[in-house]
């Protein structure tokens, strides 16, 4: 559980990245602010293109093209600026203090190495086993994220194991550095439905049984409910609203938090997925002046085009808004 007393683990501030494009810049993050907490899983929601991985990348000093520039913020884990640490300092840090799982397990391991390769390597660089003790770590815990016939395993590849054996082993890989953080963008999209369900079990128990921090990315609100402590609401590359679980479930204080959970029923509430909601995508080309869903929202006025609502904190809760919503309130019905 979160200890929001405790200095927090990771600390995005100010963060700003653009992209450099023919047709000028696009400004893709400008996040005011996020803390993680030790042994907290933080679940982060938003729609398609809000910079929810754009997010991730930066947490593990890993930018998704030679375009994109971070202009300012800093991102501090554990007091020290990951944006300011050298490439050596950085890939010392991945995998041993800071891992990740992604959608697409195909895509992280290599295809012409057996997939316990990586698993002993990240054993002998991070942990400094021994060749003898890595193989025998690597079966331990290859046993942990519940793999069957763990020997075999190691020594095939990629391509011959199922999609959920091999998010096991990206999981396997990102536990086996001991990691205090553990970044994980969409980790149970690619799979079906009854490896979902096994996956995010197994994610629930390592969690549990490791203390570690998670900052888990997801469209799917059920699995947000489900393991998150606290969730963190990004809209037009900004965080706009933080609160603990039930709290945004039950009373939603952003107005777009709102919109997007009053959506939910009405779209698919067997698959829980995040719906598109009414109006305009955010422009990304235009450097953000104001508040970046002001064009959508039921409760715009002139303060919001023209002021910037920082992320302001209300006990556990923190919301970017200048009107933000009380419990029941029913302004922003008209367009649910
Ligand atoms: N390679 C890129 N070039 C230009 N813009 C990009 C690139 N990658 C991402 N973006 C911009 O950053 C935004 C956020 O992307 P991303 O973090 O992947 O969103 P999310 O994970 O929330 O769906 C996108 O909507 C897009 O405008
Ligand atoms: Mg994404």
């Amino acid at each position: 559980m979160a200890e929001p007393q405790r200095l927090p683990l990771l600390e995005i501030r100010n963060l700003s990245l653009e992209f450099a494009t023919p047709l000028g810049p696009v400004y893709a993050l400008n996040l005011g602010g996020l803390d993680l907490y030790p042994g907290e899983v933080l679940g982060l929601v938003g729609e398609s293109g809000s910079g929810k991985s754009l997010t991730a990348s930066t947490v593990l000093g890993l930018l998704p093209s030679r375009r994109a520039r971070v202009t300012s913020g800093q991102v501090l884990f554990d007091g020290r600026d990951l944006l300011r640490a050298t490439p050596a300092e950085l890939q010392h840090i991945r995998g041993r203090d800071i891992s990740m799982i992604f959608q697409d397990p195909m895509a992280a391991l290599n295809p012409v190495f057996p997939v316990g390769e990586p698993l002993l390597r990240i054993l002998r660089l991070h942990r400094g086993l021994r060749p003898a003790e890595a193989r025998h770590e690597a079966l331990r815990i290859l046993d942990e994220v519940q793999i069957p016939d763990p020997a075999a395993i190691l020594r095939r590849y990629p391509h011959e194991l199922s999609g959920g054996q091999r998010q096991r082993i990206m999981i396997a890989m990102a536990i086996a550095g001991g990691p205090r953080l553990l970044v994980a963008d969409e980790p149970t999209t690619a799979l079906d439905v009854t490896v979902q369900e096994q996956v995010i079990r197994l994610l629930q128990a390592l969690q549990r049984a490791h203390g570690t921090a998670v900052l888990f990315i997801t469209h799917n609100m059920g699995v947000v409910a489900r393991l998150a402590d606290r969730v963190a609401v990004m809209y037009g590359g900004d965080v706009v609203e933080v609160a603990p679980v039930a709290e945004l479930f039950s009373a939603p204080r952003h107005p777009y938090s709102r919109l997007l959970l009053d959506a939910i029923p009405r779209v698919s509430a067997r698959r829980e997925r995040l719906p598109a909601i009414g109006g305009e995508v955010p422009d990304l080309r235009r450097r953000p002046v104001g508040c970046a869903f002001a064009p959508r929202c039921p409760l715009v006025t002139a303060r919001c085009l023209s002021e910037r609502p920082s992320l302001s904190a209300a006990g556990a809760r923190q919301v970017a808004c200048f009107h933000p919503l009380a419990a029941g309130d029913s302004r922003t019905e008209a367009l649910a």
